[in-house]
């Protein structure tokens, strides 16, 4: 539902011209309106709100003051510093991160884009360092018997250089990582594939504005494949499945410089 304050809105048609379903037209009057047959097309992604100068439009009921401001970017040069020296990272402190920064993160996930602005994602945090032990003990034994069965060589057989560490019981899934945050995605979404990849990169970045380190963990996301029993006690709303897995925490580990990765072919 798109409602016009007529005393603050100016005409000016900016929300009719960004609106990327095309669903807000000019009715009565050159006030911009979502006529009803089209409504359900809306896919309140705000566009409209967020463009208005006048901040005459409210948008599912959120309203130009419950908005952040326009604020500062970070210049390109910083960007690209930025860019350049996210590392991932495999050796963390042994201390948690507080509840208040892992606050910041939760808020920030919500400015994660996704396919059709589906927005539905879930994530679950594992904060607490004994649940984390936890995972890690039990995915450890689950792989062990994966390979004491002979079944990890079948499955997965570019990973026989791990097979010895993971006997030995090197944790080379979790890398003693203090925390994970875990995306799960309706299996109905659009843009399933993506959407949890995207929204464990914005945050990635995000971790390293703040000083901690992180790192995808696709072999988590195997690991929870294989394992229903661990992947249960994730309690997942229901209909959802594991997107992607980040670890985090506070890094153990310093960059001199940044790396000089080969440039794709980009024509
Ligand atoms: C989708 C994805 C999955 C990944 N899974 C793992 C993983 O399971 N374990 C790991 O140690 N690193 C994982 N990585 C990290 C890559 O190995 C890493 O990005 C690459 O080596 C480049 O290093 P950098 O991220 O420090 O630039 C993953 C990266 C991506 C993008």
């Amino acid at each position: 539902m798109i409602e016009i304050d007529r005393q603050s809105c100016i005409k000016c048609g900016k929300c009719i011209r960004d609106c990327v379903v095309e669903v807000l037209k000019a009715g009565e009057g050159g006030y911009p309106s979502l006529p009803p047959e089209l409504a359900r097309y809306c896919l309140n992604c705000q566009h409209c709100l967020a463009v208005c100068p006048a901040g005459a439009l409210s948008c599912h009921g959120v309203k130009a003051p419950d908005c952040a401001g326009i604020g500062e970017l970070p210049d390109a040069g910083k960007m690209l510093n930025l860019l350049r020296q996210r590392r991932s990272i495999r050796h963390y402190r042994n201390e948690a991160v507080s509840p208040e920064i892992i606050d910041k993160l939760k808020s920030a996930l919500a400015w994660t884009p996704t396919g059709c602005n589906y927005h539905r994602l879930f994530f679950r945090i594992i904060s607490d360092r004994a649940e984390m032990d936890y995972f890690r003990s039990e995915t450890s034994k689950m792989l062990q018997l994966l390979i004491r069965t002979g079944i990890m060589r079948l499955i997965y057989p570019n990973f026989r250089r791990y097979l010895d560490e993971i006997m030995s019981g090197k944790d080379v899934i979790y890398r003693g990582a203090p925390h994970m945050i875990i995306a799960a995605v309706p299996k109905s979404a659009p843009c399933r594939e993506a959407d949890p990849w995207i929204a464990l990169s914005y945050l990635d970045l995000y971790m390293q504005s703040l000083g901690l380190g992180s790192c995808w963990c696709g072999f988590a996301v195997h690991a929870f494949k294989w394992n229903p029993r661990l992947r249960k006690e994730l309690h997942l709303p229901s209909g959802y499945r594991i997107g992607g897995v980040l670890l985090f925490g506070w890094p153990d580990v310093t960059y001199a410089r940044a790396t000089a990765p080969e440039a794709f072919p980009a024509e």
